[in-house]
């Protein structure tokens, strides 16, 4: 295992302590998100937790289902005890850049429906400044063209200028999220101001959901070599 993947594996393993009995859990997606399912999985080898589990993705589904771990119908379920997920970037007002993986509105509605949610990464998702790593914004089909445009202009009004770019697989097709969208990128290089962008985007009327989490995170657990750093909100 390399020194990065035993990072996310220290930060999952903090989370895990807050995993009780009873619990509806939603499980994030991502390489750390899923360094905690395989704890997870290790510890209900030993302990019946008797858990509800959802998968913010259809990558997590059968990540966990591989793994012994049972995924509940979410359309079912409306209220989350506790989501445990990864970050791509997180600044010190411990708002969260989501959304590298092209998961970021199924793991938005999860922690809307989450009492609480704990961010688990190594110390090098933590930022000064939100933007460095591209924002993903998922958009439909209908009118792309105009609603990159709208994007661009909602950019410049909060401040931030770039490329944007639909995303693409590796093999050069074009990238589908779990709900069928396409994914902006937008390389902004930072985010001076990440409320205002968020607010400007929300009203994009192409614009599905963007990968900015503010004020959503409740627990960040940072791993880097001298220990986990806890920031709670
Ligand atoms: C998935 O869409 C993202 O929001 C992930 O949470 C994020 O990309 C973190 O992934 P890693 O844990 O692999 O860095």
């Amino acid at each position: 295992m390399t020194d990065i993947q035993n990072l996310k594996r220290e930060a999952a393993a903090e989370a895990l302590k807050f995993v009780e009995p009873g619990m509806v859990l939603g499980l994030g997606t991502g390489s750390t998100a899923s360094a905690f399912i395989e704890l997870l999985a290790e510890r209900l080898k030993t302990e019946d937790l008797d858990l509800t589990c959802v998968a913010t993705s259809e990558q997590t589904k059968r990540f966990a289902e591989e793994r012994g771990i049972k995924i509940a119908d979410f359309n079912t379920i409306a209220d989350v005890d506790l989501t445990i997920d990864g970050a791509d970037e997180i600044d010190p007002q411990l708002n969260l850049l989501k959304g590298g993986g092209g998961a970021l509105l199924r793991e938005k509605i999860v922690a809307f429906a989450s009492d609480r949610v704990i961010i688990i990464a190594d110390a090098s998702k933590y930022v000064e400044q939100l933007g460095e790593f591209p924002l993903p914004v998922e958009i439909v089909d209908f009118g792309v063209a105009a609603t990159l445009a709208m994007i661009e202009a909602a950019a410049e009004d909060a401040g931030c200028q770039g490329s944007i770019a639909l995303r693409r697989t590796a093999s050069g097709d074009t990238f589908r999220t779990d709900g069928g969208h396409l994914i902006a990128d937008c390389a902004f290089g930072s985010i001076p101001d990440p409320e205002t962008l968020a607010d400007l985007l929300d009203i994009v009327p192409g614009v599905v959901e963007h990968g900015l989490f503010i004020g959503i995170a409740d627990d960040i657990f940072l791993a880097a070599p001298d220990g986990v750093r806890h920031y709670s909100a």
